[in-house]
């Protein structure tokens, strides 16, 4: 699997700056080359190459079914797409939680395949050691904290996290101790917004939020909610853009339509011989030719 492994023009130094400035950071998920293209196109800061691929695209009712092989074929095709915009990819269930050198290991093949940092959840003194030792490596981290969809059986389903002032704090101290441990960013899924901005005020590193209100400094979203294309349910947080889904049907049903009435494909959607060709066709097949040109 190759890929152009250049510095994409959003950097880490980049958020960081973004976060000193008071400008937002804008990221959103992809998972293809062409999606990737069209994002960078359009001015998107960071692309990451979430692990919701496995529901959004491959149909697995959890993330917990997404491995470093799949994650390396999405990272490396949205890589290949972009020019711009940073490239993060999630580090899948057990591909860090086994042991600090596999998920070297496995940072590192994301990387290869074209990511310029990862994202891992939760703040475990195992995790840490993980982030620490990536950095040391030179594989820039991403946290995520609050709702960690990789710990959905263990908080009994999409919750929202760090509803009273205890779980707030005890967030905040998680993204601390990320901080501390080298993360350049953090994640904060599915809590209060008063949370999130007491989060916020209280890190030197930027936090993108999803479902975290209005005072995070960046924002993400799935890219098949914001186009309308995942029809399972839509989250509260999210904002449908388009509508692509009716886009998409409406498009296979003018096709089928089209091939079964005879108006696909026309005269300007076919190729032709040449009439010297067709001459000499004419004259080599022994049996009745009726084709008209
Ligand atoms: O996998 C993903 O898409 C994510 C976002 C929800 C932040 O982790």
């Amino acid at each position: 699997m190759s890929v152009e492994s250049k510095l994409k023009e959003i950097t880490v130094n980049s958020f960081i700056k973004k976060k000193q400035n008071n400008e937002k950071i804008t990221m959103l998920t992809a998972y293809d080359c062409s999606t990737a293209k069209f994002f960078d196109e359009a001015g998107v800061d960071s692309i990451l190459v979430g692990d919701s691929v496995g529901m959004v695209v491959l149909g697995y009712e959890s993330t917990h079914h997404v491995t470093v092989d799949e994650m390396k074929v999405f990272t490396a095709a949205v890589s290949r797409g972009s020019k711009r915009c940073m490239v993060v990819a999630d580090m899948p269930f057990l591909s860090y939680h086994m042991s600090v050198d596999e998920a070297i290991k496995n940072a590192g093949e994301l990387i290869k395949a074209g990511a310029s940092a990862v994202k891992l959840e939760g703040a475990s003194d195992h995790t840490l050691e993980v982030i620490r030792r990536c950095v040391e490596t030179g594989i820039p981290v991403v946290g995520h904290l609050g709702f960690t969809p990789q710990y959905l059986n263990v908080l009994g389903g999409y919750k929202i996290q760090g509803k009273s002032a205890e779980n707030t704090i005890f967030i905040l101290n998680q993204a601390r101790k990320l901080q501390q441990a080298g993360a350049f960013c953090v994640v904060l899924e599915m809590v209060p917004e008063e949370s999130a901005k007491l989060i916020t005020e209280n890190l030197d590193i930027p936090t993108i939020g999803i479902g975290a209100g209005r005072y995070t400094d960046g924002q993400v979203l799935v890219a098949d909610d914001i186009l309308g294309k995942f029809s399972e349910f839509k989250p509260k947080f999210a904002r449908r853009y388009a509508d692509l889904q009716s886009v998409i049907k409406q498009a296979a049903a003018n096709y089928v339509a089209d091939v079964n009435s005879g108006n696909f494909p026309s005269e300007s959607e076919v190729f032709h011989l040449t009439d010297e060709a067709l001459d000499k066709l004419k004259e080599m097949n022994s049996f009745e030719f009726n084709c008209s040109k």
